[in-house]
């Protein structure tokens, strides 16, 4: 049988995974389910790791789920590992938040310098990770979900020697949903042709039944209350004539680089009334744990969908799923360019599709991105390289290279600014500076 480590079990996401691995039990038969927390998360693991159980015992499916702080014990002879943590919890992802927009910047957990910090104080226990699995389990696969994704995949494939390791979000996936049901058909007869970086990422392409109709979803895209948004972005109308222009779909998260004071005003406001993204979370986690709690709940409850992460247990278990099993489909992932993306370095990880195998995933061929936004690809790949170069190292001024170099930061000096600030604020999660 398989089994299959989660580390940062505690996750209030882990139900999606439960359901999606239950679902699809017949192809993908899991025997041992191993859900990882640290001492921090300990209560959030045990109220997952029995709503867990007795959603594996209504299905009748024989998945024995482990939990456990020690990692090392999980590790070992694991056949796939799962990475969904959050390195200081949401209290340092509101810190992220809140204080760049005091100079006038953008936080955002994964894209501003609220990437850059969540980078710094996660790069350096996913390399820890690595090593256990170079040492425990040494042909497992390493499916990262833990964001900044990009640049924690980009981290992993040039500081540790794991080859098997694939960085996976849910923001394709649920382009392709959005624009299904935008279209009003199933999701099954849409191919979307996905090409960039993580949280960077394009429809370059969409099909139905095989017939490009992307020009009829760039209409759509220009429909202020088109469906193609998401729960954790504003979903601020596009201006018709730029998207137009664009050519290719952009995901959510392009809202920060083209309406970057929109977004900021957006956020100051938010920060004002309801709270920063992180603060909306906490209360939200909090409910959601209230209804976990309950002993006759044994299904995945409809509240989680307010999180940002809707189908990410799709992406994650339909991965596992096609590599165990030599699928040969197509997926987007985060995985080795090796050509795929012309204007991207072979060796850095970016979010293309792929086609599954056992032997991993195999990036398909897309030419380049149009040259009206093929820069700011780079520039987010050379902030993502210069940021993990920081993470390792520790050194300040490369920390401070790749602040400036965010396209969220304006300046050299509120980059030093946001970049102390962080550093003293972080300290405890950032033994390496
Ligand atoms: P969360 O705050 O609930 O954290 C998950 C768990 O990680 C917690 O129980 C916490 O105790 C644990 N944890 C913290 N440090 C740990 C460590 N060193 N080792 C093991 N466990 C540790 O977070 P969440 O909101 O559920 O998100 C989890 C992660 O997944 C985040 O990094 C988030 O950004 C990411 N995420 C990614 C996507 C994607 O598209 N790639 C989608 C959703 C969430
Ligand atoms: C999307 C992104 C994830 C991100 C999440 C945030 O799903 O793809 O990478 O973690 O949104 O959602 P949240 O509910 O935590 O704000
Ligand atoms: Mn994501």
């Amino acid at each position: 049988g398989i089994k299959i480590v989660t580390i940062g079990g505690g996750s209030s996401y882990t139900p999606e995974l439960i359901e999606g691995f239950i679902k699809r039990y017949d192809e993908l038969p899991i025997t041992e389910l191993w859900l990882v927390d640290i001492e921090a998360g300990k209560e959030k693991l045990e109220i997952i790791g029995s709503l867990a159980k007795r959603m594996i015992q209504k299905a009748g499916v024989p998945i024995d789920v482990h939990l456990t702080l020690d990692r090392r014990e999980a590790l070992k002879d694991a056949d796939f590992v799962t990475t969904q943590f959050r390195v200081g919890l949401l209290d340092a992802r509101a810190k992220d938040e809140r204080i760049p927009i005091k100079y006038g910047v953008i936080g955002q957990e994964t894209n501003g310098p609220g990437g850059l910090f969540k980078g710094l104080r996660t790069i350096p226990v996913i390399l820890e990770i690595c090593k256990d699995i170079e040492e425990l389990c040494p042909n497992a696969w390493l499916v990262n979900f833990t964001n900044p994704a990009g640049m924690v995949t980009e981290a992993v494939l040039r500081y540790s020697n794991l080859k098997k390791v694939v960085g996976l979000c849910n923001v394709p996936i649920g382009m392709k949903m959005g624009i299904a049901s935008a279209m009003d058909v199933e999701p099954s007869r849409i191919h979307v042709d996905f090409a960039g970086l993580n949280h960077m990422v394009f429809g370059l392409n969409v099909y139905l039944d095989g017939v490009s109709i992307l020009d009829s979803v760039i209409e759509r895209m220009t429909d202020p209350n088109n469906e193609m948004t998401m729960k954790n972005i504003s979903g601020l109308a596009w201006e018709p004539d730029f998207i137009r222009a664009l050519g290719v779909i952009p995901c959510g998260y392009h809202r920060y680089y083209y309406k970057t004071s929109e977004m900021l005003a957006e956020e100051i406001e938010a920060a004002e009334t309801v709270g920063t993204r992180a603060e909306v979370v906490q209360k939200l986690e909090h409910e959601l744990f209230e209804i976990y709690k309950n002993p006759e709940l044994d299904i995945k409850p409809p509240q989680l969908e307010k999180r940002g992460g809707a189908f990410y247990s799709d992406a994650a278990c339909s991965l596992i799923n096609s590599i165990y099993n030599d699928k040969h489909d197509i997926q987007p992932v985060n995985t080795r360019n090796n050509g795929a993306i012309a204007s991207i370095p072979n060796d850095s990880a970016v979010e293309v599709n792929c086609v599954i195998t056992k032997e991993g995933p195999i990036p398909i061929a897309v030419g380049d991105i149009p040259v009206a936004a093929r820069g700011l690809v780079q520039q987010i790949k050379s902030f993502e390289r210069v940021a993990s170069e920081a993470a390792v190292t520790g050194d300040y001024q490369t920390a401070l290279l790749a602040m400036t170099i965010n396209p969220l930061v304006h300046s050299d000096k509120a980059a030093k600014q946001i970049l102390d600030e962080m550093l003293a604020a972080h300290k405890e999660y950032l033994p390496q500076f």
